[in-house]
């Protein structure tokens, strides 16, 4: 079978080269864009009068059965046809005859794959926006659920102040919300249409790219042929915004697997997203939150897959640029998975109420209160800090919590500390006072719910 471009060649391809050139078995996947694609340009040649538009007529139907019959699964591609874009114009003539010849005018691959790959990433944003709004979602069911529930914040993993568990569950919604904010914006860069830049420098027929651009939904047209070939900014703009979610998802993963360890204690995995162990059989592991946190680096590395191969490339399109695809939809099929998994994870966890509120006591959380405290009676704080301190040390060597002194023991180290103090470093007020925008008062947590609610819906 002669190659599609094969006019100037006297010898065929070498078989393991050709197949090393191909890229069918990837990018197949952009099947529908590629014929929507095609379909678009053919319309428009038609219009433009470029092609008669019987002949445009019969392009279009024959694609759309080629569409069908791709959906179906009674299409088998071929490498010798290279990519998804030959593969489709070779089924096309074997479909309708010489008129499907004329589907390529005015049309080169460089500018069909640029259209095609924008178009499935607009696909992918669009779906990881959709999963990540789900996210978002669970974890303000469970903000909502759980904006009186104490339990212990921490710096450098050492208990450091009492917070909420509706306060903790809204800190990765505000992560996870940026995250879907970076998709909306690097999904606007994506949605520009590039059919009419040809190869590299745009063609001579009196093509109309407006009109291309509307029939694929897209918002507009690139502005420059030779960038317009040669851009893969916006699948790097994906692949960062990728990173920087499966980084967000990661740390919720490392605080899923310490929350759930026997030592922590605070967090039950349910038995659907958990796995047990060959030999120990006590065991249930948190494998899902662990391979998440694993795949987090296989992102990274999609990321910088793609920045490398694009990095010393002279304008315009270089073969190169081919191995823009394995990378991008690894990251987007990783990055589905991840999210999927997580919201299920979340939505089936226990925490355990009662220990995190009986962690959230232990540690001298409350110690930055009991400062506070002196210092509304009228010290300076960096005393009421040194008072403290050795308040904190008399309890360690005693082993009791501040609230558990007497108040002579108090008293010892600051003289004019009274009964009122006990309640003034109770977790439930050091949680409550904090009511100032963005802190973890269950007010102010339930005010940020709802701004996320009215957030989540607006996208
Ligand atoms: N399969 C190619 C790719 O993915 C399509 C563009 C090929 N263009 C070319 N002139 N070889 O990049």
């Amino acid at each position: 079978m002669a190659k599609l471009w094969g006019g100037r060649f006297e010898q065929s391809t070498d078989e393991f080269a050709e197949g090393f050139q191909s890229s069918i078995g990837f990018d197949s996947r952009m099947y529908r864009e590629d014929i929507m694609g095609s379909i678009a340009h053919a319309k428009m040649l038609g219009a433009q009068r470029i092609i008669p538009i019987e002949d445009a007529e019969q392009i279009v139907e024959g694609l759309k059965s080629i569409l069908e019959d791709i959906d179906a699964g009674r299409v088998e591609f071929s490498v010798h046809d290279e990519d998804i874009h030959m593969n489709v114009e070779r089924l096309l003539t074997e479909r309708i005859g010489d008129t499907g010849k004329k589907l390529h005018t005015g049309r080169s691959r460089n500018d069909q794959v640029a259209t095609d790959f924008r178009l499935y990433m607009k696909r992918m944003a669009d779906e990881t926006i959709g999963k990540l709004t789900q996210l978002c979602g669970t974890l303000v069911d469970i903000a909502e659920e759980n904006t009186d529930t104490i339990m212990t914040a921490y710096t450098h993993l050492q208990k450091a102040q009492p917070t909420t568990l509706g306060h903790y569950m809204m800190a990765y919604f505000e992560m996870f919300y940026r995250d879907i904010q970076r998709f909306v914006d690097c999904k606007k860069r994506t949605d520009v249409l590039p059919l009419g830049a040809g190869a590299l420098c745009a063609t001579t027929y009196p093509i109309d790219r407006e009109m291309a651009a509307r029939e694929l939904g897209m918002s507009g047209i690139t502005r420059n042929s030779l960038d317009a070939v040669s851009d893969r900014d916006f699948a790097i703009e994906y692949l960062s915004a990728s990173s920087v979610c499966m980084m967000h998802l990661s740390r919720l993963c490392e605080e899923i697997i310490l929350f759930s360890t026997n030592e922590y204690g605070t967090l039950r995995l349910s038995d659907a997203y958990s796995t047990g162990s060959s030999i120990m059989p006590q065991k249930k592991n948190p494998d899902m939150a662990e391979l998440i946190r694993g795949k987090t680096g296989r992102v990274y590395g999609d990321l910088m897959t793609l920045l490398t191969v694009m990095k010393g490339l002279p304008l315009a399109y270089n073969k190169d640029m081919q191995e823009d695809k394995e990378c991008t939809f690894d990251a987007a099929d990783t990055l589905k998975a991840c999210l999927e998994v997580m919201n299920g994870m979340l939505k089936t966890a226990e925490w355990n109420k009662e220990r995190l509120r009986a962690g959230a006591g232990l540690g001298f959380t409350n110690a930055t209160d009991a400062a506070d405290y002196f210092v509304k009676n009228g010290m300076a704080f960096r005393d009421a800090h040194a008072v403290v301190g050795h308040l904190v040390l008399y309890c360690e060597q005693h082993g009791k919590a501040i609230d558990e002194l007497s108040l002579d023991e108090i008293r010892q180290f600051a003289p004019d500390a009274r009964e009122d103090i006990y309640e003034a470093i109770s977790l439930e007020t050091c949680v409550n006072m904090r009511s100032v925008p963005g802190g973890p008062a269950p007010d102010m947590v339930r005010e940020h719910i709802r701004q996320a609610k009215m957030l989540l819906g607006d996208l």
